[in-house]
């Protein structure tokens, strides 16, 4: 069975008090399992920075525990702590790099700072094999100015992964960078997570990044997980509001006739070649309008929503119900949220 590498229970955390206090996590209940790839999304201000930092303690909780690899962080000493620490390591959207050193010394860095990771010939043929890992040999002696911002990232997840860690914290690690650098550090990631049995935790407000890398996925907003589970399941059917709202499609694209009822199709493995909506027009007569979508195909199978108008006739309307109703993999709901 899997095993947690990053247990979260309770926590908590509040900035500033009186009329200025914010809550930016509120009982945030997380269990990440080794070996696997999570994502936490959100929008901005939702708290995802802020979890992430109590993830490794650089931001206290207010109340609750961390538990990283069976150690309970928030009740280590600092000696400890900074041990335990060594488990998990970070990058950033900003990719915080040191101007003025290469991104081989870069690398060397954080084994530097850890006086017990051996001599400098041995910093630098590990700085060697992860500027390889990260395909960028030829760059060794570049200082960061001289790198394109994937290049840059590249460098950061090598200085990352120097020192060996179990987990690997991604902070909106893509999100300066245009969408194919951003494809080729997905990759990257996916390549670490497989082959070097890293576990990744991926924070973002990109839905594809979430759906491209992550095994498991938890919605946050207003610092509370509203609901987490199985990319596949969150992304084709969610539970709550807030999981609409960042994985459906947006209401405020749709302009339809108050007369028409809506209905949202989700998608949850149908098969993708039929093409359903023409077939309701062929069998039943009825034309449907599409009002949004947001599908794909992953292998052979759909994915993902549409929102329909059905036609004002209530027997035709009745009838396509029943329809999409018995189509196997899609669920169909009538909706009245969206209509502004
Ligand atoms: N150091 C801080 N002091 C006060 N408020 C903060 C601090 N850090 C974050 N916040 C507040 O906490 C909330 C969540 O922020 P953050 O975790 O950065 O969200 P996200 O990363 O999802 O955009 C926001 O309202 C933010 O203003
Ligand atoms: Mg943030």
């Amino acid at each position: 069975m899997s095993e947690s590498i990053i247990k979260i229970e309770h926590l908590c955390k509040t900035f500033g008090t009186g009329d200025g206090q914010v809550k930016a996590l509120q009982d945030v209940d997380l269990d990440i399992q080794k070996g696997e790839i999570f994502g936490i999304i959100g929008l901005s201000g939702a708290g995802k920075s802020t979890l992430v930092r109590c993830m490794n303690l650089l931001e206290r909780p207010t109340s609750g525990t961390v538990t990283v690899d069976g150690q309970e962080l928030t009740a280590l000493k600092p000696k400890e702590l900074r041990a335990a620490r060594r488990k998990m390591s970070m990058i950033f959207q900003g990719f915080n790099l040191l101007m003025q050193r290469t991104s081989l010394e870069n690398i060397c860095f954080p084994l530097e700072l850890n006086g017990l990771r051996g001599e400098k010939t041995w910093r630098k043929k590990r700085a060697m094999e992860l500027l390889e890992i990260v395909g960028l040999p030829d760059k060794a002696d570049a200082y960061p100015v001289q790198l394109s911002g994937g290049q840059k990232q590249r460098i950061a997840i090598a200085r990352a992964l120097a020192d060996e860690p179990q987990v690997l914290l991604c902070d909106e690690a893509t999100s300066a960078l245009d969408p194919t650098t951003t494809q080729s550090i997905l990759d990257l990631l996916k390549k670490i997570n497989r082959e070097m049995g890293v576990t990744v935790v991926v924070i973002t407000h990109e839905m594809r990044v979430v759906e491209q890398i992550c095994d498991r996925v938890a919605v946050l907003e207003g610092g509370v997980v509203q609901e987490q589970g199985p990319v596949s399941e969150i992304f084709s059917n969610p539970r709550t509001e807030a999981g609409r709202r960042l994985v459906m499609p947006n209401g405020e694209k749709i302009h339809v006739l108050p007369a028409n009822r809506l209905v949202r199709i989700v998608f949850n493995g149908a098969v993708a070649s039929e093409p359903i909506i023409s077939e309701i027009g062929i069998k039943l007569g009825i034309r449907l309008n599409i009002c949004a979508a947001d599908t794909r195909t992953i292998g052979d199978k759909a994915f993902g929503s549409m929102v329909l108008a059905l036609p004002e006739d209530e027997t035709d309307a009745a009838r396509a119900l029943i329809y999409l109703r018995e189509i196997p993999g899609v669920t169909a709901e009538e909706v009245t949220d969206l209509v502004q």
